[in-house]
């Protein structure tokens, strides 16, 4: 990357997909002068050397004129979500999410920003195309006529819409993507907030550790999702970043697998096997979800391809490195506690 690389800020830095983001980026050498995230420093899952690294909060215009000051590129993850524990029953605290968004919008505009992506979400998706688990993959057309997912995906929706008339009334460029199921290594593994990779990883774990050799499902275990790994999301974030397509895409595998077949692949590596019971009354979300990826694939010749049972690998890993490093640790804890890896 020459000298005349863009000026970047990172927001949502201290989160897990925005930790990984700032490392990559710093790593081809492009200028991330600022990574911001609300929480104190030494919450983000990592922090990297090298960057201003600032606790904002995105939701005041103030602070998003200090994030996006001297910057030609704003990648816009800040957000306060989790998996469906945590998005069905903080529906207000998601929809709050529109401050950042639009604050965030209107001060890339004020300070000459000239580009901007924005972290979508396939809970932008109508529910009527996602009640079976054998579900025909999501095109990006799915989104309409709208009935995302309450809260979380309503506002995913709009804010996606701010993007598009932010870019056609005022000149921004926007990029936008609609990620599915990302996990990974530096992700969110206990607390609430986790999605499923990291909680069966977790359950795994403590089910060997424990000796009983249970598991606990939400759901009856039949519904299907697409997981995409970390490093696919990051590749795939920068190549939509730096893209001509303005509007909407999905960035997600199409690897179909119920959570049966997840809570498998968590056995295999763990190498064990364990008595199920399902939670029926557990948050579930929609019963199928998958990402087409045709126009991904005409727009970049790309999409995710790294196979889940290569990312639950790593997944697991870290995840048990994790747990090894919390003293005294039970299952019942559930303040969260971050990584904080130097990167
Ligand atoms: P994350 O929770 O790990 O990171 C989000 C970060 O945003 C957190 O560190 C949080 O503290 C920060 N944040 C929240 N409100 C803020 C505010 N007002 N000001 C500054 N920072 C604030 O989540 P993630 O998995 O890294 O997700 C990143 C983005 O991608 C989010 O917009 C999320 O909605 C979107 N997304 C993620 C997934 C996924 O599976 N991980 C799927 C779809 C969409
Ligand atoms: N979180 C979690 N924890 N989910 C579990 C568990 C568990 O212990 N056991 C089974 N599941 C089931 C859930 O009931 C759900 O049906 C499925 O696993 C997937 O759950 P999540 O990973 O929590 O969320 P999601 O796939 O429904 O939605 C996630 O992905 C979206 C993008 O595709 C969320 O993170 C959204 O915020 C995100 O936008």
């Amino acid at each position: 990357m020459d000298i005349e690389s863009p000026k970047v800020v990172v927001c949502g830095a201290g989160g897990f997909i925005g930790g990984h983001l700032v490392k990559d980026l710093l790593a081809q050498g492009v200028r991330v002068v600022r990574a911001v995230d609300v929480k104190p420093l030494k919450d983000w899952h990592q922090v990297a050397a090298g960057v201003e690294n600032l606790s904002l909060d995105l939701k005041q215009k103030r602070h998003c004129l200090t994030a996006t000051r001297g910057v030609d590129q704003v990648y816009q993850l800040a957000a306060d979500m989790g998996g469906m524990g945590f998005i069905e029953k903080n529906k207000a605290l998601c929809m709050l999410n529109v401050m950042t968004n639009t604050n965030l919008l209107l001060a890339a505009c004020e300070t000459g920003v000239e580009r901007f992506f924005y972290a979508s979400s396939a809970c932008v998706y109508n529910a009527d195309r996602q009640t079976h688990a054998n579900v025909i993959a999501l095109k990006e057309q799915d989104a309409y006529p709208a009935m995302p997912e309450d809260g979380y995906g309503w506002e995913k929706l709009f804010s996606e819409r701010m993007c598009r008339h932010f870019e056609e009334d005022f000149g921004l460029i926007c990029r936008v993507a609609r990620y599915h199921n990302v996990y990974g290594p530096n992700g969110t593994w206990r607390g609430g907030r986790e999605k499923a990779p990291a909680a069966i990883c977790r359950k795994v774990i403590e089910a060997r550790m424990s000796g009983l050799h249970e598991i606990n499902i939400w759901g009856d275990g039949h519904q299907t999702r697409s997981f995409t790994f970390i490093d696919d999301c990051i590749y795939g974030t920068q190549r939509i970043m730096n893209s001509n397509i303005n509007e909407p895409i999905n960035l997600g595998s199409s690897e179909l697998v119920s959570i049966n077949q997840l809570v498998d692949i968590a056995e295999e590596i763990a190498g064990i096997r364990l008595r199920r019971t399902y939670d029926l009354t557990a948050p579930r979300g929609v019963n199928g979800r998958n990402s087409d990826n045709t126009m991904i694939m005409d727009r970049l010749g790309w999409e995710p391809s790294i196979l889940l049972r290569d990312g639950m690998e790593k997944t697991y890993r870290w995840i048990e490195e994790q747990i090894t490093k919390v003293e005294d640790y039970t299952d019942t804890e559930v303040s969260a506690v971050y990584a904080g890896t130097a990167i």
